[in-house]
């Protein structure tokens, strides 16, 4: 059973509050149907977010199973399931893979067959089964919002919260996924709300529920609606909504709901605890004598009898519906949900028969992740050739530089040659160490740009990039942490091919002139702080392009702010020097370098050299850090 008591959500606004939910009490039961109905904007999404728990209530109560979810703990990511309007697919796997991938992550299976018995019911059910290895890709529409329910019925939910998934339909397609949404209710005790915009199709569900401005204006079943708003058809509800303040709707409403709900077989809401100072208290004034109640505009002609302000006596059941029967205005029970409703105590007690499935342990679902990202990555022909051009394109960059390389830098050696020799020789070898190690120094640090380059196209847009797909599932149960270190061993082997890759193919046109192992170990340090750091600014980002953009200049600002091209004033290099990865990792290598060529670029910089070991620690940092912020973002809640 899901109750709502007088629920408010509130936006605070200087002297004004908006109350984007106002008053909001219902019931539904377990094995019901239900549908939130209303005007774009009337506050659909947002009572679902927050039935859902991801916007949180100002005050009042939602209780599930009696349990009240705010003090006694949240829904458990398996004991319900949302639905949201957009994609929630990758659309590299195919509809199977994508189901499978949501049991993996959703569900701890003792055995395959299990899992396979779980993917394949939940196929069947949607009526997936036919085109089970299409790519996602491909699929229409209607096909997208089946496969939507598929993930979630894997974890066969109690409570299946539906988003306008039939949006967008054609009508004959929007009814079949209506359809399947009923068919769904039936199976076990499932509640299933359906949030739509749509007035087509109400019949098929077992109740109702109209918003208007936040406030609820009607919950019921559908066929006494159109009694109830004095309208002919439920398609005029919305223009005869508009024609009378929403307060007004709402006191009405409460005023009249006891016989809706006996009509739906259900006891009333009870009454939260406390509502907001600047709320009307609706519910106190509805239980008042109803001549003192405000009287409505006139309704509008009706071929029922039913008025706005008075229940629709001709229809309603001569006797009190019985106690956990859906029942039609005739006074007869729905067929349907007489055949595969639960029992009336299950109803009024709310004690669901569902026993929810335990989330698989941080492990499996890193091991998931990790295959599955794999897949996409090679099933991904763009991303695949953008990669694959830049691993061997950029070393190649560099190699064009090599090829011209000057030879190595003199030392001095004539030290008893007459004093014009000694000048001469002197003015020598400070030419060619400017020669030398300006080749050197630029050499290393073309390398390490790059690099960095390299590392921000690794993870600029791994997590802002697909987002929504990740926060639908980190609300299925999906541990950050399972999600953060699988993108994190994902991301390890580019980095190593590309830092390992690069030193050793400019190794053949320009051999190192020093220690290839530490150079080698500086490139790898600065492309995995890159790729950190980024991955740091992915989680934190609200879009991939906005991600993308931030990592871009990170990168620009690496060669100017370095110092190594022009030297920074002072206090401007204090400052930034830093968070600058690209001038660790240059100077690590610098300090790889033999004694001559060491020399040589000392001589050409103005920057004073680092050692290598306070390179490769700051590097450390700039990972540490680019991680931290990284799993602070993943555990933000990103929805829209
Ligand atoms: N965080 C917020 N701050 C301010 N206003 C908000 C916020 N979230 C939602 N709203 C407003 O609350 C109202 C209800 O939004 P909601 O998304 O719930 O509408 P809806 O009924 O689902 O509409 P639609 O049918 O178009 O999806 C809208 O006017 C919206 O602008
Ligand atoms: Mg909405």
């Amino acid at each position: 059973m899901l109750e709502l008591r007088n629920l408010f959500l509130t936006i605070d606004r200087v002297d004004d509050p908006l109350d984007l939910l106002h008053d909001v009490s219902f019931r539904a039961p377990g094995g019901h149907f239900m549908a939130i109905v209303g005007a774009s904007g009337c506050g659909k999404t947002t009572l679902l977010k927050t039935i859902a728990g991801l916007a949180p209530e100002t005050s009042g109560e939602v209780r599930w199973n009696g349990r009240n979810l705010a003090t006694e703990g949240d829904l458990l990511p398996n004991e319900f399931a949302y639905v949201p309007q957009f994609s929630i697919a990758y659309e590299q796997l195919t509809v199977e893979e994508s189901v499978e991938s949501a049991a993996r992550l959703r569900v701890r299976c003792r055995t395959r067959e299990e899992e396979d018995a779980i993917i394949e019911r939940s196929l069947e059910d949607t009526g997936l089964a036919p085109i089970a290895g299409r790519r996602v890709s491909v699929i229409s529409g209607g096909q997208k919002r089946r496969l939507g329910l598929a993930m979630e019925m894997v974890a066969d939910p109690a409570l299946l919260l539906c988003d306008e998934v039939t949006s967008g339909l054609d009508p004959k397609t929007e009814q079949e996924i209506v359809r399947l949404m009923h068919t769904l209710s039936r199976k076990g005790d499932r509640l299933v709300v359906n949030v739509t915009h749509s007035l087509a199709n109400l019949d098929l569900h077992d109740s109702v529920l109209v918003l208007h401005a936040g406030k609820l204006v009607y919950h019921g079943p559908p066929k006494l609606m159109s009694h109830y708003f004095s309208v002919a058809h439920p398609e005029e509800i919305y223009k005869r909504l508009a024609n009378r303040d929403p307060e007004k709707w709402h006191r009405s409403w409460c005023k009249h709901r006891p016989f809706y709900y006996e009509a739906m077989g259900l006891e009333p809401p009870v009454k939260g605890h406390e509502l907001p100072e600047h709320a009307t208290t609706a519910l106190e004034e509805a239980v008042a004598p109803p001549e003192e109640a405000e009287v409505p505009v006139a309704p509008a002609p009706s071929p029922a009898s039913g008025a706005v302000d008075a229940p629709p006596a001709v229809v309603a059941p001569s006797v009190p519906a019985e106690k956990g029967k859906i029942v039609a205005p005739d006074g007869k029970p729905e067929p349907d949900a007489d055949a595969a409703a639960p029992s009336a105590v299950d109803r009024q007690s709310g004690h669901s028969k569902h026993k929810v499935p335990p989330s698989p342990g941080l492990i499996a679902q890193t091991l998931h992740l990790f295959g599955r990202r794999w897949r996409i990555f090679f099933r991904d022909r763009t991303q695949l050739f953008l990669h694959v051009a830049i691993l061997f394109g950029f070393p190649a960059l560099v190699t064009l530089f090599a090829v011209n390389a000057p030879p190595s830098p003199k030392v001095m050696t004539g030290v008893d040659a007459g004093a014009l020799d000694f000048a001469i020789q002197q003015r020598d070898v400070f030419l060619s160490q400017l020669v030398a190690g300006g080749f050197a120094s630029g050499l290393i640090m073309f390398q390490v740009i790059l690099l960095t380059l390299m590392g921000s196209n690794n993870s600029a847009r791994e997590i802002a990039g697909e987002r929504m797909i990740y926060e639908k599932e980190k609300l299925a149960g999906l541990r950050p942490s399972a999600y953060l270190a699988s993108k994190m061993a994902f991301l390890a082997l580019p980095v190593l091919m590309q830092a390992v890759w690069m030193g050793l193919f400019v190794q053949i046109f320009w051999p190192f002139p020093g220690e290839i192992t530490s150079h080698l170990v500086s490139l790898v340090a600065v492309t995995a702080a890159m790729t950190a750091v980024c991955l740091g600014i992915s989680a934190n980002m609200r879009s991939a392009d906005q991600a993308n953009l931030l990592s871009v200049y990170l990168v620009g600002f690496q060669l100017p702010l370095s110092g190594i091209l022009l030297a920074l004033p002072q206090f401007i290099e204090t400052f930034v020097r830093p968070f600058i990865s690209a001038f660790w990792s240059w100077s690590s290598s610098v300090d790889a370098l033999s004694r001559e060529y060491y020399t040589a670029v000392d001589t050409v910089t103005d920057t004073a050299l680092q050692s290598a070991p306070i390179g490769l620690f700051v590097l450390g940092l700039h990972i540490a850090v680019g991680l931290f912020a990284a799993y602070i973002g993943s555990r933000k809640t990103f929805w829209d």
